[in-house]
């Protein structure tokens, strides 16, 4: 029997990676950490200190002050803790999504984030998803996941979801905000986005949830049973 394996879910902003990686993990019976939320998280921090734009590296001097866990609740749906307050909703918004990847540029706050998030992982049976997480986080993850899709399905289904959540937002903004991101994103110096060889691209453009989650099982299969 091969112990549970690691699973690493990278891409481009709402590109459907969150919905695989947490499908993936309830099926197979892993926990799901959405590192994204701990950037998120960090970056609420800094914006309820007046922290932004041009002084975001003053975020360094606090980060011994910021602590980040992850409950899951009846439903077994995962929230993220800043400071032991729920703020799942709250890095959501607009203004988290505006400034986080400015944060998440920060050397600093990438170290301490991968620290903790290789400290969850250290027991295998984990799905998590970002950005850096088959590059940086858990380079020896068994598998890797290099989800993408057409930056016209991002913008319409990251547009769906805040006009769900009652969020009032153009679609022109939604895109404007997910192509700046992926610029900053793929363009850092630190730990930038990127599509590593042993990756398995999905483009998910013409997926549904289902076909990409059957596609996404069928590979985790075969590379269980190439490991044992
Ligand atoms: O996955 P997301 O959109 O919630 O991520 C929010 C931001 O955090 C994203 O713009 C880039 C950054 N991020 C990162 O740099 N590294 C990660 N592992 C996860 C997210």
């Amino acid at each position: 029997m091969t112990n549970k394996i690691t699973i690493a879910v990278d891409g481009h902003s709402s590109c459907g990676k969150s919905t695989l990686a947490k499908d993936l993990a309830r099926k197979l019976n892993y926990s799901y950490i959405d590192s994204g939320a701990m950037y998120r998280a960090v970056t609420l921090y800094a914006l309820r200190k007046e922290i932004s734009g041009v002084n975001a590296h003053h975020i360094k001097q606090h980060l011994d002050n910021i602590n980040i866990h992850f409950e899951t609740n009846e439903q077994g749906l995962s929230a993220v803790y800043l400071n032991n307050e729920n703020v799942e909703s709250e890095i959501r918004m607009k203004h988290v999504a505006e400034s986080v990847s400015r944060i998440a540029e920060i050397k600093e706050v990438r170290e301490k984030l991968v620290m903790e998030q290789r400290k969850l992982g250290k027991s295998g049976g984990i799905v998590m998803d970002g950005r850096d997480i088959g590059s940086v986080v858990f380079p020896n993850a068994e598998l890797k996941f290099f989800i993408t899709a057409d930056i016209d399905v991002r913008t319409e289904r990251r547009f769906s979801e805040m006009k769900e959540k009652g969020l009032s937002i153009s679609k022109k903004e939604v895109e404007s905000n997910l192509t700046q991101r992926d610029k900053i994103d793929s363009s850092r110096k630190e730990s930038p986005l990127i599509k590593v060889k042993e990756a398995i691209e999905i483009n998910n453009s013409n997926l549904s949830k289902e076909e990409q989650l059957e596609l996404a099982l069928k590979i985790v299969q075969e590379t269980i049973d190439k490991l044992s």
